[in-house]
């Protein structure tokens, strides 16, 4: 198939699935969505949900993209007594909406890929973790939930977990240790799958990744493979913002060609510069070579960029990456736990001279120092969270060489005087957080 023809042909091919419906005025209703759908199939065999989710290839839409089957298998064998489910709807990721359009708009797949996870690996708890500060919202997740328990829909009682909005807040362990009564910050013992909750064996998945499922389960493994590519099948959620004409999330079939997936959310609104992808543990590419690189892990991997969530993030030619950069690298190193060394003292290193670069240069020392405190924070935390700064940082200095010792040599540029592209959380839910 030409890639050109791949968006064309994908609706026909049976997209929008999870947001099928998603713009109806009762999306949320139950009645509504078990006529739709019909009840979730939890007398289904613990095996044979394990298996049907192994077949079709679902990969995480967290992050990292691990391998859905194989983590519910992990978990359904551990040892440690019944398991626990806890669903990620947290969404730390700034400049990312699709976990909250998902859970607004269509909320009961996620309840019913919770219930079909927790019935996979013998869970007896289930969790549903978002972000506090907002008690309408949370209050709407609660009478959901309540109401399917009242339909008898669920056997498990879903409890709805509100977590500071950190950065680190959302990462696995962080939400382990806060469902245990400690605070949001990620751990370094066991994974959860071994060792989560109360000691016992946790999945943690990721939202969307639980919605898949539970269509997965209705539909079969050949239906999910019916989109996608071979080695990435299903669909995505991708949210696309910054200079395209319709920014939103869009529903994508894995290994759509990022070229498609900017014309799908309208196309450039201007000339473009370069490419976010994977939010702000993400990389930056050049937008021409970005073009035809197809949205899977493996193929992002291959172009030496980071999938991540589903953010791309598309910057006009009158913007200033490397000030776009500076601006990021300041709020995520501000979102750290504070417990390592890189976090304590090499991110804000970090955000201090690529600051420098961005902000001031003119004298032929910023990029050196810039290199220098990359290298002191790489893979030296205990969780990801330098890691994916340093990642970020280094794509902007290799893919914008030529920017960066512009600045380094003759000072900042014009496109420093254009409003910023890159969302950041207004700063007083960041002050909030930090209470
Ligand atoms: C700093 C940090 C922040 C993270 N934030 C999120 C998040 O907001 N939502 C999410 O689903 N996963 C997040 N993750 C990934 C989770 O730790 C975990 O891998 C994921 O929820 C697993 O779900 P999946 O297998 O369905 O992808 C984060 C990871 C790190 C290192
Ligand atoms: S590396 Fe940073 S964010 Fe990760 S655990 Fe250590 S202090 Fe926390």
């Amino acid at each position: 198939m030409a890639e050109t023809d791949l968006l064309r042909a994908a609706p026909a091919a049976g997209l929008p699935r999870l947001l099928e419906g998603a713009w109806s005025d009762h999306s949320a209703d139950l009645q509504a969505h078990l006529r739709k759908y019909g009840p979730p199939p939890v007398d289904v065999s613990r095996q044979a949900l394990i298996e049907v989710v192994e077949r079709s290839g679902l990969s995480g839409r967290g992050g990292a993209g691990f391998p859905t089957g194989r983590k519910l298998r992990s978990v359904a064998d551990a040892a440690g007594g019944p398991a626990v489910v806890v669903a990620n709807g947290m969404e730390g990721e700034p400049a990312s909406s699709k976990d909250r359009f998902l859970l607004t708009r269509v909320p009961h797949l996620v309840l019913d890929g919770i219930a079909l996870a927790a019935r996979a690996v013998g869970a007896d708890r289930a969790y549903l973790c978002v972000h506090r500060g907002e008690p309408e919202y949370t209050a709407w997740l609660r009478d959901l939930v309540g109401h399917r328990r009242r339909a008898r829909i669920d056997r498990l009682e879903v409890e709805i977990v509100e977590l500071p909005r950190r950065y680190v807040a959302s990462e696995q362990s962080s939400l382990v240790r806060f469902i245990d009564g400690g605070p949001a910050v990620p751990t370094f013992g066991p994974r959860p799958h071994e060792r989560g909750v109360r000691g016992r064996p946790t999945l943690v998945n990721n939202v969307e990744t639980l919605a898949h499922l539970a269509l997965i389960a209705r539909h079969g493994d050949r239906w999910f493979r019916t989109v996608g590519a071979p080695h990435a099948p299903g669909s995505m959620l991708m949210t696309i913002t910054g200079a395209v004409h319709r920014p939103g999330v869009y529903e994508v079939p894995m290994g759509l060609p990022i070229g498609q997936a900017i014309l799908a959310a309208g196309g450039p609104a201007e000339r473009l510069k370069a490419v976010l992808s994977g939010g702000y543990f993400g990389t930056w590419m050049a937008a021409e070579v970005a073009w035809n690189v197809r949205l899977t892990h493996a193929d992002m991997r291959r172009a030496g960029a980071f999938l991540g969530a589903g953010v791309l993030i598309v910057l006009p030619d009158s913007a200033c990456v490397l000030g776009e950069t500076a601006r990021v690298v300041r709020y995520l190193s501000e979102e750290t736990a504070g417990q390592c060394g890189p976090c304590v003292f090499g991110l804000p290193a970090l955000a201090d001279a690529l600051g420098e670069l961005a902000f001031t240069g003119g004298r032929s020392r910023a990029i050196q120092q810039v290199g220098r405190q990359i290298d002191l924070v790489d893979q030296r935390g205990a969780c990801r969270h330098p890691d994916g700064v340093a990642a970020l940082v280094r794509s902007a200095m290799e893919v914008f060489a030529d920017d960066a010792y512009e600045h380094d040599r003759f000072g900042p540029c014009e496109g420093l005087r254009r409003r910023p592209v890159l969302p950041l959380p207004p700063l007083h839910e960041r002050e909030e957080a930090r209470k």
